[in-house]
């Protein structure tokens, strides 16, 4: 007689479980593909929430454990209570986060991720009918660093932590990761009773905390963007770690998604300021380093009359947006001026640096809330052989992208990083509010230039008065 999938206990549930995992997944994939055009990234995330919501609620119904038993009405409703808790509160933080925080909301996301992760590898490693050791080590390891890396990351990201660094750092790290794995292969290759196999899982637990937190406390300036990219994607690799733990595919999937879609942007990142992975974890990128404070010799002020009448009569302008733009929330202030000076004839253009202000894409995300067409934004590498030939370049609380120790001081900590050639310009008017260091924290040759002049006050300010000025001409 023929087998059918219901003699081997499957049932019409079971199967639609499958379903539903495979059209998260799908759903996931087309969520990622919009999310990488900024145009429809709102509508990609959508999808990869509706992919997640399905998941969430099939597995709710239908999943069934080991004895084939659903989850219980008690366990059933702890999950519906954390899920309705988490999401009013996750609602609201996302609802009052300012843009300019956003960096700090993902490392916490990233923090959560990663400590959800690896408490249920604490909890399943005790647990007799988990046959998956070795995965379950993994991702209580690789979700602790990514909880406590990430919570160092928001502090550092806040300003509420310095950058601590020493050259023993470097070492002390590899101790770590030695003593983790060495920890690792006790539990694995020799039979312990559960009562020693759960103190050492608390001892694994302990040292994965503290080098997560050596991990990201030397690491500063301009470095940090790719550290939170990285541990983005340790969370994804534990979250899939912890679908193997239960065999869950969305579960697999969606870790792998977060996984491969970090790891990716963490080397996009690299690409972008000349650097290597290895070189940003050891690196200590952003700290002091020789010369890079000196004196570079007098500024030159610009008024607003000199510099309305500058752009009205140029033929291309370039504006270089920065992070004193988001933090002085002038977008829209800024589009105005830009459609002021395409009313004269002149061409303007946005030059957009991959690690212009505090997140990636944040200065993608800043404009389009000012409606500023896309088109009108131009990745470095295409706008840089046009710089020579641009007549004014607009520095719009900017700093470290438009720095010239990138090409010409070895010394200084961000040398290597590509930049925007702002200095190649005819004329360059720079707009901050006085000579604040940006990020990196070192001073900018670009500010004391010969062609370069300064309009100081807050950028919102100075463009509305420069727009008022223009008007009159
Ligand atoms: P920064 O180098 O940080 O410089 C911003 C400048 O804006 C400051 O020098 C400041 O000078 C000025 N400013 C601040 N508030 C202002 C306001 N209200 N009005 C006018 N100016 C204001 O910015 P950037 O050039 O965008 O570079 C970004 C830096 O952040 C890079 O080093 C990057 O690696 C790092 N970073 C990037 C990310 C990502 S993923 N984008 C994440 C973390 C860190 P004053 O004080 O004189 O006004």
């Amino acid at each position: 007689m023929e087998t059918t999938l219901y003699d081997l206990g499957v049932t019409a549930g079971d199967v639609f479980l499958e379903i539903s995992y495979l059209l998260a997944a799908i759903f996931f994939v087309i969520g990622l593909k919009l999310m990488s055009h900024p145009e429809s990234a709102r509508k990609g995330n959508f999808w990869a929430a509706s992919g997640m919501g399905l998941a969430m609620i099939t597995t709710l119904f239908l999943h069934r454990d080991a004895s084939g038993n659903l989850i219980s009405l008690t366990n059933g409703m702890v999950v519906v209570i954390s899920i309705i808790f988490g999401g009013i509160l996750g609602t609201i933080v996302a609802k009052r986060i300012k843009m300019t925080a956003m960096p700090q909301l993902v490392s916490i996301f990233n923090a959560t991720g990663g400590a959800a992760s690896a408490l249920v590898a604490l909890m399943e490693y005790s647990n007799p009918i988990n046959e998956s050791a070795l995965v379950t080590l993994l991702g209580l390891v690789i979700g602790t660093i990514a909880f406590s890396g990430s919570m160092v990351a928001y502090g550092k990201l806040d300003g509420k932590i310095g950058d601590i660094f020493a050259k023993w750092t470097t070492y002390f790290n590899l101790f770590l990761l030695a003593v983790i794995a060495a920890i690792m292969v006790y539990m694995l290759a020799f039979d312990h009773s559960m009562a020693t196999q759960i103190t050492l899982s608390y001892v694994l637990l302990v040292v994965a905390l503290i080098y997560g937190i050596m991990f990201v406390m030397p690491i500063g300036g301009a470095d940090m963007p790719v550290v939170i990219s990285l541990l983005n994607s340790l969370t994804g690799i534990a979250a899939a770690m912890a679908g193997f733990i239960y065999n869950n595919q969305a579960m697999i999937l969606g870790g792998i998604f977060v996984g491969s879609a970090g790891s990716i942007l963490t080397l996009l990142m690299c690409k972008a300021m000349n650097r290597s992975l290895i070189n940003v974890i050891v690196g200590a990128f952003g700290g002091g380093g020789a010369g890079i404070n000196k004196e570079q010799g007098n500024i030159k002020e610009i008024t607003l009359s000199d510099a309305a009448v500058l752009l009205s009569y140029s033929q291309k302008v370039v504006i270089v947006p920065g992070y004193g733009l988001a933090v002085a929330q002038a977008q829209h202030v800024c589009n105005e001026l830009v459609k002021l000076l395409e009313g004269k004839g002149v061409e303007v253009k946005f030059a957009i640096h991959p690690v212009a202000g505090r997140m990636p894409g944040h200065m993608n995300v800043l404009l389009a809330e000012a409606d500023v067409p896309y088109t009108k934004l131009v990745e470095m590498d295409d706008i840089n052989p046009d710089m020579p030939n641009t007549d004014v370049t607009v520095v719009i609380g900017a700093n470290d992208v438009v720095n010239p120790a990138a090409y010409d001081d070895p010394s200084s900590p961000i040398y290597g990083m590509p930049i925007i050639d702002a200095h190649e310009s005819k004329n360059t008017i720079v707009m901050k509010r006085g000579m604040g260091k940006g990020y990196a924290g070192i001073e900018n040759s670009l500010f004391f230039e010969d062609k370069t002049r300064m309009l100081f006050g807050n950028a919102k300010d100075s463009l509305q008065k420069l727009v008022s000025e223009i008007k009159e001409l």
